[in-house]
C-alpha cells in the first residue's frame, strides 16, 4: 500500500529553460506536503523517480513539480502534456524547520534546477513574511537562457525585507548582470553571518563550495541547511540505496543541517 502510486493529472508544462519544465500537476485525494519534502512520481510502467514540489504548499488544490531532463526517467516527464496522467506517492522526508527559522535573517543559495525546493521554501517564508527579518536570495545559472522561474522572480522583491542577487556563469549580449558562479555573490552580505540561517541546494559541487565559503563568511555548521540528493528506490528508509553515513536521505532528510553530516566522508559526491 506504501509503494501504490495515486493518480495525479498533469494540466499545465511551462517550459523554463531548454533543459527544466515545470509541471503542474492535479492530485486525485488530498494532498499535502511540508516544504522541502519530497514525492515520488511515476511514469506509469515505465519508472520512477523522486522530486520535491517547487510549489506553495499553502496552494492544495494542485502543485508543481520542476523537473530537469537529465537521462531515462526526467527525459520521458519530459514528452508529457496537459491531461495525461502519472502517478504519485508521498510525500517523503522531513523539509524545512521554518518554525526554527523565525526571528531570524535567513540566505537561501540556489544553483541551477536547485531553486525547484528552494522556491516552495520561498512561497512558504512569503506566506508568514513578517516574522522573518530579512531574506537574502541568491541564485546562479549556468546562462541567462538557463535561469528558471524567469515570470516570476522579480516579483519576489514585492517585500521590503527581501533581497535578491543574480548570476550567470556565461552572460549573453543582453545580461546586465554579475557573471560568475553563485560563490561570487555571496561578498558583502547584508546580514549577520554569525547568527543567520543559510539554506542551500544545487549540484553537488555547487553545494559543497558554497558551505565552504559560508563557513568562511562566519555562519555556523548548526545554520546551514542542505537539500541532499541520493540515488532513491524505496523512499522509506527501508532499502538502504540513499544511505548517507549513519542516514537514510529519505527518511532522515533529504534535508540536513551542515553540523549533521560534516564528518561523513565523500558528502559531496
Ligand atoms: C530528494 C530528491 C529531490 C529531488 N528533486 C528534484 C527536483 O525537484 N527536480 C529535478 O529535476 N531533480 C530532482 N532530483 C533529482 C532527480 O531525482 C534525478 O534527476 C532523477 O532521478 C534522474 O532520473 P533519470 O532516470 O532521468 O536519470 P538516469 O538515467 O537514471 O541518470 C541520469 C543522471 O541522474 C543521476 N540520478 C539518477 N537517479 C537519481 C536519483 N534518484 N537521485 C539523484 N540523482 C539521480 C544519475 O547518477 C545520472 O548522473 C531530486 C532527487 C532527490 C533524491
Ligand atoms: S530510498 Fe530506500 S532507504 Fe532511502
Amino acid at each position: 500500500m506504501l509503494y501504490t502510486p495515486w493518480e495525479v493529472k498533469v494540466t499545465k508544462v511551462i517550459e523554463e529553460t531548454p533543459t527544466i519544465k515545470t509541471f503542474v500537476l492535479k492530485p486525485e485525494r488530498n494532498f499535502s506536503f511540508k516544504t522541502g519534502q519530497f514525492v515520488e512520481l511515476t511514469y506509469p510502467g515505465k519508472g520512477e523517480a523522486p522530486f520535491t514540489p517547487s510549489s506553495d504548499p499553502n496552494v492544495k488544490d494542485e502543485f508543481e513539480i520542476t523537473i530537469m531532463n537529465v537521462g531515462r526517467v526526467t527525459s520521458l516527464f519530459h514528452k508529457l502534456s496537459s491531461g495525461e496522467k502519472l502517478g504519485v506517492r508521498g510525500p517523503y522526508g522531513n523539509g524545512y524547520p521554518v518554525d526554527s527559522f523565525v526571528n531570524k535573517e535567513i540566505l537561501i543559495v540556489g544553483g541551477g534546477v536547485g531553486l525547484a525546493p528552494l522556491r516552495s521554501l520561498i512561497f512558504t517564508l512569503f506566506s508568514r513574511i513578517e516574522q522573518f527579518k530579512k531574506i537574502v536570495i541568491c541564485y546562479g545559472a549556468r546562462t541567462p537562457q538557463d535561469i528558471v522561474y524567469k515570470y516570476q522572480i522579480e516579483s519576489w522583491l514585492k517585500f521590503k525585507n527581501v533581497h535578491l542577487r543574480l548570476t550567470v556563469d556565461r552572460g549573453d549580449e543582453n545580461w546586465r548582470g554579475n557573471v560568475g558562479v553563485v560563490t561570487t555573490i555571496l561578498n558583502d552580505l547584508p546580514l549577520l553571518t554569525k547568527q543567520a540561517v543559510g539554506v542551500v541546494c544545487g549540484p553537488p559541487i555547487m553545494m559543497k563550495f558554497t558551505t565552504l565559503r559560508l563557513l568562511e563568511l562566519g555562519f555556523l555548521p548548526e545554520n546551514i541547511y542542505l537539500s541532499m540528493e541520493k540515488n532513491m528506490s524505496c523512499g522509506l528508509g527501508k532499502c538502504g540505496h540513499c544511505r548517507l553515513g549513519k542516514y537514510y536521505v529519505c527518511k532522515d532528510g533529504p534535508v540536513f543541517r551542515f553540523a549533521d553530516i560534516n564528518e561523513i566522508e565523500d558528502i559531496w559526491d
